[in-house]
């Protein structure tokens, strides 16, 4: 269930220019989240509380239900990513959250595959954490601009999973495109987990299409309340009706969603 509260930060840090790692303690928030939710931020600066006036969505990297702890991993766009990057250890952000429908494991599933894009990686990575946990044959597929911005790169070198990672600019893995490693050989996998820019999203549903592969993908949208009351961040979904697509909310009803049944044409 969704709260709201004041939760002091613990640590941030900038892993590469521009991208940061913030860790909370908000043991409210951690004690409901599912792997593939987000929370809707707001920072508490005394000196203006209304700058932004709307909240941030942002994906959970992690959550450690023991300690409390939820961390997220962001990138600088603009204002509001901007001011959340100058906080420190002991200052406070405002939640909402843990808020959206999460990742899925089904049952009879045993070889999953990630394929996680640029800021998509962030919340891919507690989904890799728990398919470890369960003992399933994992591969990651993980491509971003430089090797700074391969996100939780240093974990999954440590994981038990077959990781492939690709920049752009060639200064880690393989360079290209991640989607460059979709091919025939993993065929034979189960289900499929994906998050990115847009462009990436299309071109593995198209390989999960034609490889009968299922699969769940979170969304991006501009998103205002978070509630589900704006209609801001609404996806086209197919729906059995006579048009069959109908308008979902990624903020209350995503932003996870069955990947075959995304229509990205916008
Ligand atoms: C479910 C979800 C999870 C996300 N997880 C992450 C994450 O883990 N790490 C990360 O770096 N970014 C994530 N984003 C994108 C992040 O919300 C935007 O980068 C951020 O809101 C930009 O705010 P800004 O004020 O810096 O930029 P501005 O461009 O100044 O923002 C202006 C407005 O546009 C909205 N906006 C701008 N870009 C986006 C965007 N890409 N998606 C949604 N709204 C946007 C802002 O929320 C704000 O209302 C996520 C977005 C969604 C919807
Ligand atoms: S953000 Fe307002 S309805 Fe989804």
């Amino acid at each position: 269930m969704s709260k709201r509260v004041i939760s002091n930060i613990i640590s941030q840090e900038e892993i590469s220019p521009k991208h940061f790692r913030m860790v909370i303690d908000a043991p409210e928030v951690a004690k409901d989240a599912q792997m593939g939710q987000f929370i809707h931020l707001k920072w508490t600066s005394e000196l203006n509380q209304q700058d932004p006036i709307l909240r941030r969505p942002i994906s959970l990297n992690e959550i450690d239900k023991k300690s409390g702890a939820i961390t997220i991993i962001y990138r600088v766009i603009g204002r509001g990513t901007q001011l959340l990057s100058t906080l420190k250890s002991g200052d406070q952000v405002d939640i909402m959250g843990p808020i959206g429908m999460g990742f899925s494991i089904p049952e009879d599933s045993n070889k999953l595959i990630i394929v996680g894009g640029g800021m998509g990686i962030a919340p891919l990575y507690p989904v890799v954490k728990e398919l470890v946990a369960l003992d399933k044959e994992v591969t990651v597929l993980i491509g971003a601009e430089n090797k700074g911005q391969l996100l939780n790169l240093e974990d999954y070198e440590t994981m038990n999973v077959e990781l492939k990672a690709s920049t752009v600019d060639g200064s880690y893995g393989y360079q290209g495109f991640v989607t460059d490693f979709l091919d025939d050989n993993l065929a034979d996998i189960d289900y499929i987990y994906t998050c990115g820019p847009e462009v990436m999203m299309e071109v593995v549903q198209r390989w999960a299409t034609e490889n009968d592969i299922k699969g769940e993908t979170s969304l991006e949208e501009r998103m205002g309340c978070g509630t589900g009351a704006c209609l801001s961040c609404v996806c086209k979904i197919k729906v059995r009706n006579e048009s069959g697509w109908d308008y979902k909310k990624t903020c209350i009803q995503g932003p996870v969603f069955p990947l075959s049944e995304v229509i990205f044409d916008d």
